[in-house]
């Protein structure tokens, strides 16, 4: 497998850690380990009876329970539990993907669901997010691209960078394309319970057999870097996902496991607050882009807290996040990382003073920018 560099990694590997402000990423602000253990009544005790066993290969019962019980209509046998929903992800599509199987793929979008199917060889068919439609997918176009050849169809949403989704009664018309022509869909629901306009939208291995959903905790839980994520899938791709997993990591750790099992139980104590905070920043986002009309032009998120305004007036983006970096201590990812060089992702899940300074110094480069 040949792989591209993933820009997007390169820039946070550079600059997340000395940001003074962080206005970039595509989560929420994170909990501690002592939020954990208040939120879930999880004690020391019971953390000093853990033992560093090995694992399930395709999880602790208990916990894929949860997941069923919560997302996938009850069953455990088609939950795996994962290192991030990252790596759920690549042993779905390496399992599943082969050389010049056609795959359907929507860009802007997160690297990991565009370039592994490049790496692995397939023929790829973009689906194509327009600005000038506010980014908002058209169903139409995307199942046009769905033939009798296609082996999967790989969706993000509500999406990364753009914030945009599609309806439930969209989600279905996918479901019947795909069934039609014997397509895997895939969607990668990171972000589905931050919507703000409409409910979440279901999983889709609860409405399709051939559907195979993502989740991960590194959203909208606030624990990015416990690396806990999961899928559902039909048991057969599971399967073959274990017989890769047997090269690799083997099973989640059983301390992540016990961690993030007291976290399933207590879900809402963790969602809701930051869905609350997502929703009053976001308004703090909407208002200083309405402010701002003329340097940035902003399609507003209806879900996730990542956005991607265009940057009117700058010549170059990159070199402009360069310096908004170096010279105000601001984290932005230029849009070229997500192969849309006008714009930039603009994180909204952090904490709201922040969000505030960070558009702040924001407004006051580009104007100083377009000036020049
Ligand atoms: C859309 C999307 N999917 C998947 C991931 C991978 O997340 P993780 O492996 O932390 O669950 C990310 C990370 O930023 C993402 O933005």
């Amino acid at each position: 497998m040949q792989l591209r560099p993933a820009p997007l990694e390169d820039w946070l590997r550079d600059n997340y850690f000395t940001a003074e402000i962080d206005i970039s990423s595509s989560g929420v602000q994170p909990y501690s380990m002592s939020d954990v253990r208040s939120l879930t009544g999880l004690t020391h005790d019971e953390l000093d009876r853990l033992v560093f066993d090995d694992g399930y290969s395709l999880g602790t019962p208990a916990v894929r329970a949860e997941i069923a019980k919560r997302w996938g209509g009850g069953d455990p046998d088609k939950v795996m539990t994962t290192s991030g929903s990252g790596e759920a992800i690549s042993l779905v599509l390496m399992s599943l993907l082969r050389p010049g199987d056609e795959v359907v793929v929507v860009q802007p979008g997160y690297h990991l669901l565009i370039e592994l199917a490049v790496g692995l060889g397939c023929t790829v068919r973009t689906w194509h997010l327009d600005v000038d439609r506010d980014w908002q997918p058209s169903i139409d176009e995307g199942l046009e691209l769905i033939t009798e050849r296609t082996r999967a169809v790989i969706v993000n949403f509500p999406q990364n960078p753009t914030g945009v989704s599609i309806t439930e009664e969209d989600l279905l018309r996918l479901v019947d394309r795909a069934r039609q022509v014997g397509a895997y869909l895939l969607w990668d629901a990171a972000f589905a319970e931050l919507t703000y306009e409409t409910d979440p939208l279901p999983d889709v291995s609860t409405v399709y057999e051939r559907g195979i959903g993502f989740g991960t905790f590194s959203k909208v839980f606030g624990l990015a870097g416990l690396r806990f994520g999961w899928c559902l899938a039909p048991p057969e791709v599971l399967r073959d996902c274990v017989r890769i997993r047997d090269y690799t990591t083997l099973h989640v750790a059983p301390l992540i496991e016990l961690v993030a099992l007291r976290v399933l139980q207590h879900a809402e104590a963790f969602i809701e607050p930051r869905h609350q905070q997502a929703r009053t920043n976001r308004e703090i986002l909407r208002r200083w882009a309405r402010a701002n009309e003329g340097l940035v032009s902003l399609a507003l998120p209806t879900g996730g807290v990542a956005a991607f305004p265009r940057l009117e007036g700058v010549s170059d983006v990159d070199a402009f996040c360069d310096r908004l970096f170096k010279e105000q201590g601001v984290l932005v990812i230029p849009g070229s990382c997500f192969g849309a060089p006008q714009h930039i992702r603009l994180g909204f899940g952090g904490q709201a003073d922040q969000l505030v300074e960070g558009l702040d110094r924001l407004a006051t480069a580009l104007t100083a920018a377009t000036s020049r």
